[in-house]
Formats: structure tokens, C-alpha cells, sequence
């Protein structure tokens, strides 16, 4: 299409504010999809995105809009995943687009994510559009929400689109304003191919795809391509649209926003950010922005049962064909046996591959408790990079050790500041500012150690402001701490899959809480068991779990014998997520008692 006749924009928005529900309503008003055929959220393709309504990857859709005016438009409409875990896919989609649509639920108002990717659309210099959704509900209060837009968002909300993804009100609203507001594309098509990969994804037929947005030039099909970043060429074996059926096209032109077949068989090959030219005459000068993703947290996952360590390996070597955020090298730990140290990108990554992993390919995992990127730096002047706690050198050896920071920020009502102060406070963050977006929501910016927000902060956060926090972070560097390595003792002996780092005026705390919940969670054995936390070798607390009472099952003997297989299967599915350390049987509850520890 002619530059004049294409709109490229984003939907952005908090979490379950209903973007991807006003995504299927553009669909469908647009005649891309038939009522019939649409399937509630039709952009959320992976099964798990659907179970839980969650958007992980981007997806980019064309439709064919016939505005009022009577002109017809090809409408790009980019979906970005909502979670901060994927906030650098957002900020590269929304590097794609002229403009944004900033969806704010109209009974929640403005969250902390919605702050955030206002700012991310802010600086990517996007037209924003408000649009306050699900106007449907009775408690729906846009008066409110637009005095939070423009207050605390500093975006005019007078003309804000007053929408319900449910109902579809307003959808036609919102596709004008996409028109009239949004500004038309630019870019020389005659210049050499330059374009944007804002997400790529390995097909198993046909290699890795990318999705792209053409900045200068073409990209046509036999076209011998280039990545910048990677150096990674490859002979387009197709580009096309999605609608969101991908159908092939001759030509990606200028302004334009599409999919290319590459034919490459890994994904790190063809990074979101990178810019693709011309294998020959192409440009030498990348598009602004790109950055390698790193992983922020890191666990450990074993099989459960040891034959499984060559199936876990191929099943992480076939996820991570598709997810250059996934790291992993194998870890052996004495408790555990073999198995592997994954990076993510954060928590909800986490949890999203090892519900993969154990539904997809069958395997039954036992993962330690979470931990970040410790830099050690050692007396001796080298300096260590921790991914796991067993690494970590003895204190004599150790000048001083650096964790990984993050900015935080808090929206609450004003009523919460002093449930988020104490809670934060504790968690070792710095207060840096508050200020009020409105009367009714206050912003609390924070420097806090990730390693404390990935022990259940968030669901911390959550309940002590009854549901009502919103939380957004972002990377902020490294800083120096009082760390130490706890240990935990089962029997006498060191487990090192339940060691774990921790600050140095919380050891004690954090050992003594620890060992109380070990000492629930362990099952009673036939021995008596101890359980100590210790640092070095100094034992700060101490737990038994106390032998088991003899004869359970002699008890159902000769008498009731469909109890005594209940009792047998009870065991038997007890024992699903066992795994027995020495003499000791330690359930996977266990690892994670290191999360919950206030
Ligand atoms: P993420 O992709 O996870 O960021 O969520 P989302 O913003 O795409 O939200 P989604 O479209 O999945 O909607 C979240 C929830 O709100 C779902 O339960 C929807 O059914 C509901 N919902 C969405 N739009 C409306 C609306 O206009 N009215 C009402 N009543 N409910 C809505």
C-alpha cells in the first residue's frame, strides 16, 4: 500500500485491562475473522498464554479497515505481551508503530504497568491514544480515570475513547481515531532494505520466522539477506501478512509490517532489535535500540528421576530454538544429582518454561528456589560471575560481593503508603520519592535488591494493599552488599541444593524461620532428623523432625485392606515430587521454603 494508507500501532496496557480482547473485536469488525470462527483471543496463540490469559510473545496482524472518510486502510495492529518480565519485546514492538492505544480499565484506572508503557510510548515519540475499556461494568468510572490519565499521565483524556472489549462499543471509535491520529509511515523506499525484527520464533518446517517492520526499502522473497547484529545471512524463502492467518505476499514495502521466512535453524541467529538489510548493498548503520536480553533469575532443575537428565536436555535444547532469553548449562549438585542451571528472564518466564517442560515433554522436575547474578570479587583480585549458591567461594577468600538492583515502582492508594513502607523497608529497599498521579493513587519509586523481590514480593505487595498494588521495575545495576551463603543441614550433612545467599543481618532470621518450615514439610522417616542452618560452620538454629511412629500400615493389616492401598497410593503420589537426599526423603516443597520466609 501507498505510506498514506497504512497506520502501524500498538495496543498497550496494564495486565487484564483487556487488550487482547479489544484485539479480537478488531478482528472481527474489520471482517479479518468471522464471528464464527473467532476464538476468544485468537492473538494469545500458545496454550499456556490462553489457560492464563496472559499475552508472552507479540503478535502482528493486517487488517483492512474501510474508515469513514470511505478510504481504505491497512491497519498493522501489533500485540505486546503485558508482562514486565517481556518489557524489552514491548519496547521493541512499540519501535515498529507511528502510534499506541493505551487501554485503561475503566474500574481499575491507571497501574503501574500502564505508567510504564505510557513512558515506553512517550519516548519511542508514539501518538498515544487513551481508551478507557470495559465501560460495560457498573462500576466503571471514566470520569475518574481520564482526571488519572491526564494527571498523572500528562495525556490530554478530553477525547479518550470510551470502549468495552466485551460489548465492542466504541471499537469503530477507536479504528477512526487510529486514522486521524496516528501518523502515516515514513521511510524512502528507495533506499536500501532496512528493517526492524521486533519477534522472532523457530517453526519447525520452515526454520525460524521473524516478524518485521520495513523502515527504508523492500524485502521480496529470494532476496539474500543480512542481520547486523549477529551477522547471521539468509535467502528469504517467503514473506507475507498475517491475518492473522499468514498469507504470502510478493513484497514487504516500505512502512509496511510482516513476516519473513528465513530458513535459519536458530533463533539467536535473528534477535528481536536486530535490523535485516541487504546481504549485498545493504546499510551498514543498525536501527537505534538494540540490546542482548539477559537473563535476571536463575534455578536449578533436576529430574526427579535420573533417567530423565538426556530427555530434560533435549527438551531445553528444543525450547531454547525458540527463546534466545533461555539460558542454561548443566549443574551437578551432590543432593540432587545431575541437572541443569536455566536463566530466565524473570519469574513468570520461569514458571512458564518449567510448566512447559513437564507438560510438553512429559518430565517430572524438582527446581530449587530462584536466586539472581551475584558478582564475587575475590582477594586474590578475580572476580566471579554466581548463578547458583553452591558456587560461592568461602568467606576467608571473599573481598566483597555486589547483587543486582532494580527501580521500583508502586501504585497504590494513599491509604497503603505505610503497609508498602513497612513491607519494602523490610525487604532492605530505598525509599527514593512519592507523589500523587491523583487523589486517589500515589507513585512510590523504590530501589530494591531483586533478589528480595523474587521471594514472593509481589504477592506480599498484593495482600498487605488488599489487591490494590501495582508493581513495575526495571533493571537499575549492581551494588555491594553484606552477603553470605546460609547452609542447611539435614542429618549433619550439607544439602547444597537448599543453600541459598542471603543479607547478613537477615541470616539468622531468615535460618530460624527456614528450619521451623523444613521441619513441617519433611516428612516424618523412620530416624530422627535434624535440621540446622548454619554459616561457615557455625550452626545459627536447629530443628528435629522426629522419627516416624512404628507400625502404620501393620494397623490396617488383615482388616481393612482398600484403606491400606488408599494409604499406599497417598504415599505413592507423596512421593511424585520426593527426592531422597542421603537417607532423607525431601519434597519440593521444601526448595521453595526459601521464598516464604516472613
Ligand atoms: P494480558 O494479555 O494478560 O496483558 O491481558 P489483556 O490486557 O489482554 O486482557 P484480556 O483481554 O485478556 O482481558 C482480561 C479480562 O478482562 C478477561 O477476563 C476479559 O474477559 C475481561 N474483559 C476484557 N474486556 C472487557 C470489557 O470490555 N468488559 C468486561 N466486562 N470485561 C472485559
Amino acid at each position: 500500500a501507498d505510506l498514506e494508507h497504512i497506520r502501524n500501532f500498538s495496543i498497550i496496557a496494564h495486565i487484564d485491562h483487556g487488550k487482547s480482547t479489544l484485539s479480537d473485536r478488531v478482528l472481527e469488525l474489520t471482517g479479518t475473522v468471522s464471528k464464527r470462527d473467532m476464538q476468544a483471543q485468537l492473538l494469545d496463540t500458545m496454550d499456556i498464554e490462553r489457560e492464563r490469559g496472559i499475552t508472552i510473545k507479540s503478535q502482528a496482524v493486517r487488517v483492512e479497515y474501510v474508515a469513514e472518510d470511505g478510504q481504505s486502510y491497512q491497519l498493522n495492529l501489533i500485540d505486546t505481551p503485558g508482562h514486565v518480565d517481556f518489557t524489552y519485546e514491548v519496547s521493541r514492538s512499540l519501535a515498529a508503530c507511528e502510534g499506541a492505544v493505551l487501554v485503561v480499565d475503566a474500574t481499575q484506572g491507571v497501574e503501574a504497568q500502564t505508567v510504564a508503557n505510557a513512558m515506553m510510548a512517550m519516548n519511542a515519540d508514539l501518538e498515544i491514544i487513551p481508551l478507557i475499556n470495559k465501560i460495560d461494568l457498573p462500576a466503571a468510572d471514566p470520569d475518574r480515570v481520564r482526571a488519572e490519565i491526564e494527571d498523572g499521565l500528562a495525556i490530554p483524556a478530553d477525547d479518550a475513547v470510551l470502549a468495552s472489549g466485551k460489548t465492542g462499543a466504541g471499537v469503530r471509535d477507536m479504528l477512526e481515531a487510529v486514522v486521524y491520529n496516528i501518523p502515516a509511515p515514513t521511510g524512502n523506499p528507495d533506499a536500501p532494505l532496512r528493517a526492524l525484527i521486533f519477534d522472532s520464533y523457530f517453526d519447525a518446517y520452515r526454520g525460524v520466522v521473524a516478524l518485521v517492520r520495513i523502515v527504508d526499502g523492500a524485502l521480496k522473497k529470494g532476496q539474500r539477506v543480512r542481520m547486523l547484529a549477529t551477522g547471521a545471512e539468509a535467502l528469504i524463502e517467503e514473506v507475507g501478512a498475517r491475518h492473522p492467518v499468514e498469507e504470502p505476499l510478493d513484497v514487504l514495502g516500505t512502512g509496511e509490517v510482516g513476516y519473513v521466512v528465513t530458513g535459519l535453524k536458530d533463533v539467536s541467529q535473528v534477535k528481536v532489535g536486530d535490523t535485516v538489510t541487504l546481504a549485498q548493498g545493504g546499510v551498514d548503520e543498525a536501527l537505534p535500540g538494540y540490546r542482548e536480553v539477559k537473563p535476571m533469575v536463575f534455578t536449578g532443575l533436576f529430574p526427579i528421576d535420573g533417567d530423565q537428565y538426556e530427555p530434560l536436555k533435549e527438551a531445553l535444547e528444543k525450547l531454547s530454538l525458540n527463546d534466545p532469553a533461555l539460558v542454561w548449562e548443566p549443574e551437578k549438585s551432590h543432593a540432587l544429582g545431575f541437572g541443569f542451571r536455566v536463566g530466565f528472564l524473570g519469574l513468570l518466564h520461569m514458571e512458564v518454561i518449567k510448566e512447559r517442560l513437564e507438560r510438553e515433554f512429559g518430565l517430572d522436575l524438582l527446581a530449587t528456589a530462584p536466586s539472581v547474578e551475584y558478582h564475587v570479587f575475590k582477594t586474590n583480585g578475580e572476580t566471579l560471575s554466581l548463578h547458583s549458591p553452591q558456587e560461592m567461594p568461602d568467606p576467608g577468600e571473599i573481598d566483597h560481593v555486589e547483587e543486582p538492583y532494580l527501580k521500583a515502582k508502586i501504585l497504590i492508594p494513599p491509604d497503603y503508603v505505610g503497609a508498602v513502607m513497612d513491607l519494602t523497608v523490610a525487604r532492605r529497599g530505598t525509599f527514593v520519592t512519592m507523589n500523587y498521579l491523583s487523589p486517589t493513587t500515589v507513585e512510590m519509586l523504590w530501589e530494591i535488591p531483586l533478589s528480595e523481590l523474587i521471594m514472593d514480593y509481589f504477592d506480599k505487595l498484593k495482600s498487605s494493599t488488599k489487591g490494590y498494588a501495582s508493581l513495575d521495575y526495571e533493571f537499575a545495576g549492581y551494588k555491594p552488599s553484606q552477603l553470605v551463603k546460609l547452609d542447611i543441614l539435614l542429618s549433619g550433612k550439607p544439602i547444597d541444593a537448599l543453600s541459598f545467599i542471603v543479607h547478613r543481618d537477615k541470616a539468622y532470621d531468615r535460618g530460624r524461620i527456614l528450619t521451623e518450615k523444613l521441619k513441617e514439610i519433611i516428612p516424618r522417616q523412620m530416624f530422627e532428623v535434624p535440621i540446622q542452618a548454619a554459616i561457615g560452620g557455625r550452626v545459627l538454629s536447629r530443628q528435629t523432625v522426629k522419627a516416624k511412629r512404628k507400625d502404620v500400615l501393620a494397623k490396617c493389616y488383615g482388616g481393612d485392606i482398600s484403606r491400606k492401598r488408599k494409604l499406599l497410593e497417598k504415599q505413592k503420589a507423596g512421593k511424585k515430587r520426593m527426592k531422597s537426599i542421603g537417607n532423607v526423603e525431601v519434597p519440593q516443597e521444601a526448595f521453595m521454603a526459601i521464598l516464604k520466609v516472613d
